[in-house]
């Protein structure tokens, strides 16, 4: 009788176990401890060096890593070029600002001198994100290892990525689509502490926002003149934009600050106020960079076990 239910309790276990994608598809810390010990150094010397010569990279790598968990999960999709038959995400109308593609590729040399064949892009691609906001003077946190790449990479899908224009209910789906809640959305928000943005994507609070206002009457006067000066109607200045925070470089919460003072730059910022669990956490972290920094830490690990991929690429900008 006993042997009896101790077989039933273990073929049920391992029933769990085979079949609960959760398992089978786990992430953890020590992913690589057997097969690449150590080689997480590779990649932050690499993200420094570059760092060093050009300081937008760590923006670039953080919304990289955005974009490609936000498409079919972290897998690096968002590294894949396009080919003769088809256009991928990198490709698509969204990519604006979408750079330092090189970064990700001395990482993956780095790592494939250590140990050939054995890690991932999209685990190369979560760590360099990570690397990027610690060594700019944000948070740092352990990143659960394990993801592998995927061989899909449609520009179509990039339609699927939230868009500046949006509210508070958009951006909620948007992120519950992905089982990330509000907290995460605002927590993840803060990524706008780094970077800057074209003028065409705030185009739309600063001309003909409504029949009755050019502006955007949430944004402060004199910061609205200052981004329609820059940006004025019929823009000619390829490269004209705002920083979308006033320490660009530094990962800091004062991205929360400026959307209190009606100077955040897209719309979807702007919304994070029009919410009350939302607004509350705006005025938490614009008071507590310390809360901010836990939040963040906690979301991006959330955000970054997405995960949907097949196989380790050899070449991150081709499938193998
Ligand atoms: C909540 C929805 C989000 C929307 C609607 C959004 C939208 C945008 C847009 C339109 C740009 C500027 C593109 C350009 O004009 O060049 C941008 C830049 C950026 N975003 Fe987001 N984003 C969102 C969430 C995130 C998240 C979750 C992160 C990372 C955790 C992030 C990190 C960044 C960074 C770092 C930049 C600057 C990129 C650079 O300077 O190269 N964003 N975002
Ligand atoms: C991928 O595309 C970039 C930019 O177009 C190009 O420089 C690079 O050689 C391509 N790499 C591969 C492996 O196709
Ligand atoms: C973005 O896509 C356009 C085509 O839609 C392409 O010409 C451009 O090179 C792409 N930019 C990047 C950074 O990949
Ligand atoms: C957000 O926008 C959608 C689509 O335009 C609209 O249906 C919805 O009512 C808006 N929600 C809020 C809270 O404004």
């Amino acid at each position: 009788m006993a042997n009896t239910l101790i077989a039933l309790f273990l073929s049920s276990v391992l029933l769990f176990q085979v079949m609960s994608p959760s398992f089978v598809s786990a992430l953890s810390n020590d992913y690589y401890a057997k097969t690449c010990p150590n080689f997480e150094h590779a990649i932050t010397g690499v993200v420094k060096k570059a760092m060093a010569n050009d300081n937008t990279v760590p923006a670039a790598l953080l919304r990289m890593h955005f974009h490609d968990c936000f498409i079919r999960g972290c897998d690096g999709s968002v590294l894949l070029n396009s080919t003769a038959k088809n256009t991928a995400e990198k490709d698509g109308p969204p990519n604006i600002s979408l750079h330092a593609f090189y970064v990700i590729d001395h990482a993956k040399k780095a790592v494939e001198d250590l140990c050939p064949g054995v890690v991932s892009c999209a685990d190369i691609l979560a760590l360099a994100a990570r690397d990027a906001v610690s060594l700019s003077g944000g948070p740092s946190w352990e990143v659960p290892k394990g993801r592998l790449d995927g061989r899909i990479s449609l520009a179509s899908d990039t339609r699927q990525l939230p868009g500046p224009v949006f509210n508070i209910s958009q951006l909620q789906q948007s992120f519950s689509q992905r089982r990330l809640s509000l907290d995460d959305l605002v927590a993840l928000s803060g990524g706008h502490t780094l970077g800057f943005a074209h003028c065409s994507s705030f185009q739309n609070r600063i001309h003909n926002f409504a029949a009755n206002s050019d502006v955007d009457p949430s944004l402060s006067p004199s910061f609205a003149a200052n981004l329609r000066s820059t940006c004025p109607i019929r823009n000619t200045v390829k490269n004209a934009g705002s920083t979308l925070d006033s320490t660009t470089t530094i990962f800091d919460n004062a991205y929360y600050q400026m959307i209190l003072q009606g100077k955040s730059i897209f719309s979807s910022d702007q919304a994070l106020l029009t919410n009350s669990r939302t607004s509350a956490l705006v005025k938490k972290f614009a008071t507590s960079q310390m809360e901010f920094f836990n939040a963040f830490a906690k979301s991006m690990v959330r955000m970054s076990s997405l995960t949907g991929g097949q196989e380790v690429r050899l070449d991150c900008r081709v499938v193998r």
